[in-house]
């Protein structure tokens, strides 16, 4: 068997052709060779792992035994190249292009614009066009579980929701629409004489979805699998080889041979390990072809499943079992269909095999506990024979090892039946209700003897609290043989206590939650075994209220905006919700992104090497290794760049590549390229950098307090006397709040792609970037070259957030330095772990106050100091703490007003711009403050914040004039249309009932500054050509990530034109083309740029105007055409010089904004107090963007900041190891809202009849303000724990940090449970992660 034998041919088929691969490479994921060697490009790659869904494909495969042909969907990223063989893949663009036909799936999630940057896009499409294959006409829970493992950064889910739940055929009634009516009956509501309220989309004009229309399962793959007598395949790449056996005897041989060898069923577990953790198998064996390992077989006492069955076939194979057997015999059977509904996403339970999961033997394993409880056994067989094995405590040994023997194989898993008098349940509580493994899962089961509350054998499972599944058998010994009552059960909570003790330093942290939880899931089951006993009549006895799951259902929500005016020509788009211009070619693939270009001649890849160190010198550098491997080319390091080799920002200098010293885990110190990016990884790996540690780094802002280890300056503002005023007040209360960092997440990573022009030092530069001109100037001064050599071209970013202005710059630099050497093109892409380690996130801010207030609840007088946690360099931070002072009076007129804002300076990665620069940290420390004072006065916060509210003609705290009055109509309107105070009593009214869940609402302001403080950072430029056949191409210095600029650039071009949108074409943004641009940031994007395009095509109108006078019955093409044979330019740069602002921080005044964006926005939860877990049930959001240039832009652009805020407050965790090294470096440890967190109902509102004189077409900028109205639903969370603690008799304010995570919430809701938990004592150990 291990002689080497002649590699065979892969064969199978990509969007119906077929595909022959000699040579295939077992280390070949579907993605990269989909990508790469077919340059199907459509598919896209957001993490590598699984984890992002954004390379979601669908596979289809004969099965010759039924003939029937099974399609499911599948992360490309995940599935090996050498298991496709006798398969057919589909991906988007089998399914349609703008060439042919668009499919409906992609046309209906453009047109409900459920496409911003597009990058996620595809994935979306092809996870529901899978779905459609199996299911023409599904219900909103297929929909949403579909989508679950589908992540998208942009739009907040809810259009693409919406856009698929067209395919549904239930009624979509939102039941209520704010005054209790139908949506859907809107119609029919108004009055004849007015206009329909305007709709974001028709779905009339969408085309039918025609199953018989989709590409046929290949008929030479059905003649492949009927006539061919299987054959063992064998295919050898550059380092593996890979043999897929077909009959058990030569499996077990293989194994026999190489017990080392891993058997790679779904990938999911070996697959992350050889990516992200470097592990390396020579030989790979694949058993899938191995039909005994699929087989399923009926006994009377059970089922026996073969290891092989993916956990979607597990989960459909039992759900067809329930109902042919009793109830009773089908308890485990229900716990498992429940848990392997929350294992993972669709994606990975489509790849999944039983098997692998048992054996893979995760800590936090979700089958495991309950497959464990359930009394389920193994088969195993080697060439010493079969045995059966117990899934027992004794089976799982520890971290990932388990009883079997290396050369044991799984062949099947068998699942009893359960008894008469037998429960069966399962907990679990994850970080994110859906793809998301578990902090803490379990499986219990207990059997009665029959019409008794006796106990006669109890078993019970953890995940999560240990390094591997636990068995809580002393728990169980005293319960066993007891009546199931209170006093039996009161005991088992003190046992398990103390037999699952975690350390206080235990991998994974959270060590009290986790602890908690344990015992909150023993009293859960408690409760639902004492609901069964009742249900069978075995106990009388009034029971405690049985918990209920959490609501889940999306209704559709409401988005209400104005008509155009009556008048407004039916040609002219603004204030129409126009479609993002690109929608349907990033629906079908088509739309190009950096890393989507085709490899230039020669091309090279480039890989980072960082530091593995926070504070150390650099005393040994040694590259040989790497050199010597095959394809890498050379290793660039500081000594290479032939121009400036530091970068200096407000006094402060950043090494593009360390020399000698590095400041922080992650830090770039030299790069490695090679002709590929395997060979170029492989490369950067092998280089070794040797350390001589520094003493004291710092960490955390305290440690960076301690040493007064600042960026200066530190910004500080005051109005009124704030030492005097607090001698006045009736209270003064002191409090802080602490709010963690938050990680881009851009679904496409930082990419690049440099070519040397190959004359005079001229380069082009393609790059995902928000400022091409910064990434222009630091490639040249990094090059020594003038700015004019080098033009960068964006023509999208798959999103950006603040994270692809100053950093991509330094990559930049660093990859022209690589392409300056080597004279070649030279390509960077950032692996997501890559991309998180090095490119900083939102600053993490310790807020502390002082507030001195009234017993009425007026404020008289507050003191706040802001920490922000810098990173190593300066970058934007400063500017980030003024905006921080800027912001922290938010909507309040407080008289005496006091804030300070540091930037610490700290050994960990630096930090930088993110939506909302600062303002959503200085807003929640604020509103923390004043739900403070709310809670010493016992008052509702909502009066609170209305009794302290700018009113009438107001001035802020830094002498800026403005009129509060759309606030306070938002914040009005706010409170009609969520029906706040009806909702209010209703919330207060469910809390009194319900003892373990609690409802929550708050109601939060905004007021926000538009512009940049800077004022040179306004100005921007465009550039207009007409052709001569009247086709036009506009050209300004905003660049598109998603937020729709080049839709409303293309809108405000057709109306200063008076011609359609489809004449006009935005191709990309460049430096050559439009020169010394600024960011597209501060939400100012389409203030700037759409007045400077309205410049330039007011001034070719004008132009234009003698010829449409000579020919006024001419058309636009005939005028081009004359105006051309007169001499008439019909090329126009446009201008625009942007407000002239400034802020005078040594009078503390300015006017640092050209004028505010408010808002409002009301949340209310659902927690459940014992696991933290909630759902946001409904969010109602009114806000004041003047007149809208785009309603469905904006709308998208609220509905996203929204979610992404809440994600900031509720879920993203950024964690870091004592030593500094961050450890969250992917989707699957860092989670950021999916479709199981839209609020349930989620209304959006555009304030009508206001009008800003500041700004184009009397709109409002409004790309970052709402993101802070995310934390209404952390306010709303704190709401509902404050309801649990009144229960533990605990009233007045109390800390709760954001993120309010479940971990969190769950611990401020202080039950009986985790009262019991004792507190480790700080200081008497090393915590898992540090508290930045
Ligand atoms: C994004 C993502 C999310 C996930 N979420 C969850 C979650 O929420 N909960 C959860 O519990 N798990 C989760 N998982 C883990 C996943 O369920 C397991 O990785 C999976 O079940 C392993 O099965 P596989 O077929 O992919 O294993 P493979 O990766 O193919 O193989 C894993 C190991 O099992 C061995 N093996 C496989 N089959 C056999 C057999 N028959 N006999 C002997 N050895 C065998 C292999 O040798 C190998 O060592 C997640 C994984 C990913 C990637
Ligand atoms: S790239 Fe495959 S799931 Fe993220
Ligand atoms: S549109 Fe979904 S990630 Fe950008």
């Amino acid at each position: 068997m291990s002689s080497r034998r002649e590699e065979d041919t892969l064969c199978f088929f990509i969007n119906g052709k077929k595909v022959t691969e000699k040579h295939a490479d077992p280390e070949t994921m579907l993605l990269s060779f989909l990508r790469e060697k077919l340059r199907l490009t459509g598919t896209k790659s957001g993490c590598g792992g699984g984890g992002c869904g954004a390379c979601t494909v669908m596979v289809s495969r004969y099965q010759p035994a039924t003939k029937t042909i099974n399609h499911f969907s599948a992360n490309a990223c995940l599935l090996p190249l050498c298991q496709l063989h006798g398969a057919a893949v589909t991906t988007v663009e089998g399914i349609g292009s703008t060439k042919t036909q668009i499919h409906p799936v992609q046309e209906r999630i453009a047109k409900a614009h459920g496409s911003q940057c597009g990058f996620c896009t595809p994935g979306m499409v092809m996870a529901m066009y899978a779905l459609l294959r199996n299911k023409p006409q599904p219900n909103m829970d297929d929909i949403t579980e579909a989508l679950a493992g589908n992540l998208c950064r942009c739009t907040g889910y809810r259009p693409i929701v919406d856009g698929c739940r067209t395919f549904c055929q239930e009624t979509n009634c939102c039941k209520v629409n704010g005054n209790g009516n139908c949506c859907m009956n809107r119609g029919n509501q108004t009055d004849e004489t007015e206009r329909e309220p305007p709709q974001l989309f028709d779905k009339d004009e969408f085309l039918p979805l025609d199953p018989t229309q989709e590409l046929i399962f290949p008929p030479e793959l059905i003649l492949m699998a009927e006539k061919e007598t299987p054959q063992t395949l064998t295919f050898d790449g550059e380092r593996i080889r890979w043999v897929s056996p077909v009959s058990l005897e030569e499996l077990v041989l293989l194994k026999t041979e190489n017990p080392k060898a891993p058997l790679v069923m779904g990938n999911t577990n070996i697959g992350p390990d050889i990516k992200f953790k470097g592990v390396f198998h020579p030989l790979i064996i694949s058993p899938t072809r191995v039909l005994e390992l699929f087989e399923v077989s009926h006994t009377p006492t059970g089922v026996w499943v073969g290891a092989g069955c993916t956990l979607a076939e597990l989960r459909s194979l039992l759900q067809k079992l329930v109902p042919q057997f009793p109830e009773e015999k089908t308890e485990l059977f229900r716990a498992l269909i429940q848990q392997l509904g929350n294992l993972g996403s669709v994606q990975i339970r489509n790849v999944a095999s039983l098997g692998g999961q048992v054996i893979s033997a995760y800590p936090n394993s979700d089958l495991n506990p309950v497959l464990a409880a359930g009394r389920c056994k193994v088969s195993v067989i080697s060439n010493g024979g079969r045995r059966e094995v117990p899934l027992d405590q004794n089976f799982f040994v520890s971290f990932c090892k388990t009883i079997l023997k290396p050369e044991e194989i799984i062949v099947s898993v068998f699942i009893p039946f359960t008894r008469k008098g037998e429960f069966v349940r399962v907990f679990r509580q994850a970080p994110r209700k859906e793809t998301s493994f578990a902090t803490v899962t379990s499986g219990m089961r207990v059997f009665f003897s029959e019409g008794s509350r006796v106990v006669q054998d109890v078993s019970v499972y953890y995940g999560g609290m240990g390094a591997t599944t636990l068995s809580a058998s002393k728990t169980c010994a005293a319960i066993a043989t007891r009546p199931w009552d209170e006093e039996t059960l009161s005991r088992a909570y003190d046992v398990l206590l103390d037999e699952l003790v975690l350390h206080p330093s235990a991998p994974g942290g959270k060590v009290e939650f986790r602890r908690s939880l344990s015992l909150s899931f023993l009293f859960k089951f408690n409760l639902e075994v004492l609901q069964e006993l009742r249900e069978m009549n075995v106990i009388k006895e009034e029971l405690p209220e049985k918990i209920q799951t959490l609501p889940r259902d999306i209704q559709p929500g409401l988005q209400e905006f104005q008509h155009v005016s009556k008048g407004q020509s039916e040609q002219d788009p603004v204030g129409r919700p126009i479609m993002h211009r690109s929608a349907i070619s990033q629906a079908t693939g088509e739309a190009v992104y950096c890393d989507d270009m085709p490899h230039a001649d020669g091309e090279l890849f480039l890989s980072l090497v960082t530091s593995a160190r926070a504070h150390a010198k650099i005393i040994g550098l040694d590259m040989s290794e790497a050199l010597r491997l095959p394809g890498v080319v050379d290793v660039i390091t500081a000594e290479d760049i032939p121009g400036v080799k530091v970068r200096e920002s407000f006094g402060y200098q950043e090494e593009l590549l360390a020399q000698s010293e590095v400041s922080c885990v992650g830090q770039i110190v030299c790069a490695v390229v090679a002709d590929t990016r395997e060979h170029a990884k492989r490369g950067a790996y092998a280089v070794k950098i040797s350390y001589e540690d520094l003493p004291d780094p710092a960490f955390t802002v305290e440690e960076a307090v301690e040493k007064s280890s600042f960026f200066e300056p530190r910004r500080k503002l005051e109005r009124g006397n704030v030492t005097e005023a607090f001698q006045t007040v009736d209270h003064i209360y002191e409090g802080e709040v602490r709010m963690g960092g938050q990680e881009h997440f851009y679904m496409e990573t930082q990419s690049m792609l440099v070519v040397p022009v190959g004359e005079e030092t001229e380069f082009n530069i393609y790059v995902s970037t928000q400022w091409p001109s910064l990434t222009q100037e630091t490639v040249a001064e990094t090059l020594g070259i003038p700015s004019n050599r080098v033009t960068c071209h964006v023509k999208r970013m798959g999103g950006a957030f603040g994270g692809k202005v100053t950093k991509t710059a330094i990559l930049a630099g660093i990859t022209s330095v690589a392409a300056w050497k080597t004279n070649r093109a030279v390509r960077c892409v950032l692996e997501r772990g890559e991309d998180m380690l090095i490119t900083g996130a939102r600053h993490p801010v310790l807020g502390k106050y002082k507030v001195g207030f009234m017993k009425d609840g007026r404020i008289v007088a507050a003191d706040l100091q802001y920490y922000t946690n810098a990173g190593n360099v300066v970058d934007e931070s400063l500017l980030v703490a003024e905006k921080i002072v800027l912001h922290m009076d938010n909507a309040y007129n407080i008289p005496n007003l006091r804030g300070s804002g540091a930037a610490c300076r700290t050994n960990l990665p630096s930090n930088t711009a993110f939506r909302g620069f600062g303002v959503p940290q200085s807003l929640l420390v604020v509103e923390n403050m004043i739900n403070d004072v709310a809670m010493v006065l016992g008052r509702p916060a909502h009066q609170i914040r209305e009794i302290n509210m700018y009113k009438g003609p107001s001035v802020t705290h830094y002498k800026f004039e403005f009129s509060p009055e759309n606030m306070l109509r938002c914040w009005e309107e706010c409170k009609v249309k969520s029906e706040y105070s009806a909702r209010r009593r209703a919330a207060d009214q469910f809390n009194q009932q319900s003892r373990w869940k609690k409802r929550g609402m708050s109601i939060i302001p905004i007021k926000y500054g538009i512009a940049f403080a800077e004022s040179f950072l306004n100005q921007a430029a465009a550039l207009v050509h007409i052709y001569k056949d009247g086709s036009v191409l506009v050209t300004h210095g905003g660049t598109e990530m998603g937020q729709g600029i080049h839709t409303k650039m293309q809108q405000v071009a057709s109306r200063e034109l008076h011609i359609p949108p489809s004449k006009i074409y935005i191709s990309e943004t460049s430096t050559n083309t439009v020169p010394n641009t600024c960011p597209s940031a501060a939400s100012f994007g389409t203030d700037a740029n759409g007045r400077a395009v309205q410049n330039a095509c007011q001034t070719l109108y004008q132009r234009l105007k003698p010829i449409r006078e000579k020919k006024p019955k001419g058309s636009w093409e005939s005028w081009v055409n004359d105006a051309f044979f007169e001499k008439i330019s019909l090329s126009a740069t446009g201008f625009y010089r942007g407000p002239d602002l400034y802020m005078d921080w040594e009078k503390m005044e300015g006017q640092p904004y050209a004028y505010f964006t408010f808002g409002a926005c009301c949340s209310e939860v659902e927690l459940d107090c014992l696991t933290g877990d909630y759902r946001t049930v409904r969010t109602d959001i009114v806000m004041d963007i003047g007149r809208s240039v785009n309603p469905s832009v904006d709308i998208g652009q609220i509905e996203g900041a929204f979610m992404q805020g809440l994600g900031l407050y509720t879920m993203e965790e950024l964690k870091f190891s004592p030593s500094g090294v961050l450890y969250t470096r992917g989707p699957s440890q860092y989670k950021i809202p999916a479709v199981c967190d839209v609020p349930l109902q989620f209304n959006v509102f555009l304030l009508s009849d206001t009008h800003n004189p500041h700004a184009i077409y009397s709109s409002k900028g409004i790309g970052e303000p709402v993101l802070f109205l995310g934390s209404s639903v952390f306010f709303a969370i704190k709401d509902a724990a404050a309801a649990a603690r009144s229960e533990s008799g605990l009233v007045g304010p109390f800390t709760l940090n954001s993120p309010a995570t479940p971990e969190k919430a769950c611990m401020a809701c202080a039950s009986p449970f985790t009262q019991k938990i004792p507190a480790s004592k700080p200081g008497s150990f090393k915590p898992w992660a540090l508290n930045i």
